[in-house]
């Protein structure tokens, strides 16, 4: 295998190339579908097809590369992450887990380890969810379990995701072509950095995630009475920006409230229309995440946010309108992988600190196919979702060499399995 520091170095290269495609000069937004999707596809196919692996883009847009095993039966080993990211990005989000997937590819093909399974690597577009109101469509659609209706979603601009495929040049009808029969599915594994503070704090390279925390995601619209800003007296507005600032601070209190299995509750995003200076807002749309590490207390806060949304309407005389456009339980991580993952982290002489991820991944839909499994990366001040997000080549290079090793010893158990 080759050195972890030459991995690192790899790889970081690798990650400032990704990190220049970009909607916006000065800062990093690639959003699901864009033409800087398009960039960021085609660069990771490149160096999937230089790391010997044969390469398609399926229906959903997942690059997928694959390294064969000649003459073993067909099960597949899955490894990726996803190049779409969020508005003002950070660089490894996602990217780390596709570089490193490719290092490890190469690494196995360069050395003609003889595997007793094919590995694709999966190089996702859709984990961030930032463009459309879903989430997780190219894992969705290779674990097999995408909602036909997401297709008709529509972006801010009114592009559903079908039309947004179709001139991306996917063919959204071939979503059937995507999906791994779980029979031949090894599992699932992704590199990630670690978005949090715990390995940091604990002076441990890397981790090994246990589970992934559930996240329901949606959009409340409020829909009041738009009006002359000086004519309408107070006490006749129906005033849907003011209904929206009451539900977002609601959302913050349950959030606050929940204090079992670190309940989190976001709204990150709002559009007031019509959005003029001297106009009562007439509409309001705003966007909720509620998140915990058991599922009981996610649905409680979703509960508790409904009742908030039917008090506020009822009192203001607007009607709101609660839609869920996300919602995954919380997904464990495979136990027999989570131990392969642990021997493979400790044969590099590190401490093994298993923990839990708060932000959602590919593995949360592939879950639902597969045993799936994550090594994070220590993340500097826990800093993630935000330009200053920062991983060390030497930890990356750690990640990597763990990957590898993991491969091999699932390899081992496969052939047990025999
Ligand atoms: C993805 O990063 C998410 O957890 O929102
Ligand atoms: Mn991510
Ligand atoms: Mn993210």
């Amino acid at each position: 295998m080759s050195a972890p520091a030459d991995f690192g170095v790899r790889a970081t290269a690798m990650l400032e190339a990704l990190a220049a495609i970009t909607a916006e000069p000065g800062r990093l937004t690639r959003l699901y579908l864009t033409p800087e999707h398009r960039r960021a596809a085609d660069l990771a196919a490149l160096w999937m097809r230089k790391a010997g692996l044969v390469v398609r883009e399926d229906a959903l847009g997942t690059v997928r590369g694959r390294l064969e095993a000649p003459g073993v039966p067909r099960r597949t080993l899955l490894i990726g992450s996803h190049i779409d990211t969020v508005i003002d990005a950070g660089r490894f989000d996602g990217m780390l887990g596709v570089v490193a997937a490719i290092l490890a590819a190469d690494d196995l093909r360069r050395r003609a380890v003889a595997l007793p399974f094919a590995v694709e690597v999966c190089a996702f577009g859709d984990e961030e969810g930032v463009r459309f109101p879903t989430t997780l469509l190219g894992s969705a659609a290779i674990a097999g379990v995408l909602d036909p209706a997401d297709l008709d979603r529509a972006d801010a601009d009114g592009v559903s995701v079908r039309s947004a495929l179709l001139a991306y040049g996917c063919d959204p009808d071939a979503v059937a072509a995507a999906r791994i029969p779980p029979e031949e599915a090894v599992g699932y594994l992704e590199v990630h950095i670690e978005q949090g503070p715990v390995l940091e704090r604990e002076d441990c390279p890397l981790g090994v995630v246990t589970a992934i925390a559930g996240a329901t995601r949606g959009v409340v619209t409020i829909t009041g009475k738009a009006g002359h800003a000086g004519t309408v007296p107070m006490s006749l507005r129906r005033d849907a920006l003011a209904a929206a600032s009451e539900l977002v601070l609601a959302n913050e209190a349950i959030g606050r409230a929940g204090t079992a299995d670190e309940l989190v509750a976001t709204v990150g995003r709002l559009a007031v229309r019509p959005g003029a200076v001297n106009v009562v807002p007439g509409a309001v749309e705003l966007s909720f995440d509620v998140r915990a590490a058991s599922d009981p207390p996610r649905r409680a806060a979703l509960a508790a946010l409904r009742a908030a949304a039917e008090g506020i309407a009822e009192r203001r005389g607007v009607a709101i309108d609660v839609a869920v456009t996300h919602d995954r339980d919380t997904a464990a991580c495979s136990p027999a992988i989570v131990a392969v993952l642990g021997e493979a982290v400790g044969s590099l002489g590190l401490p093994v600190r298993r923990l839990m991820s708060g932000a959602g991944h590919d593995g949360q839909a592939m879950a639902l196919a597969t045993g799936i499994g994550m090594i994070f990366v220590r993340c500097r001040g826990g800093i993630s979702h935000n330009p200053a997000e920062y991983a060390t080549p030497e930890d990356i290079g750690l990640a990597v060499a763990a990957l590898v090793r993991a491969v091999e010893g699932l390899a081992e158990k496969e052939r047990e399995r025999r």
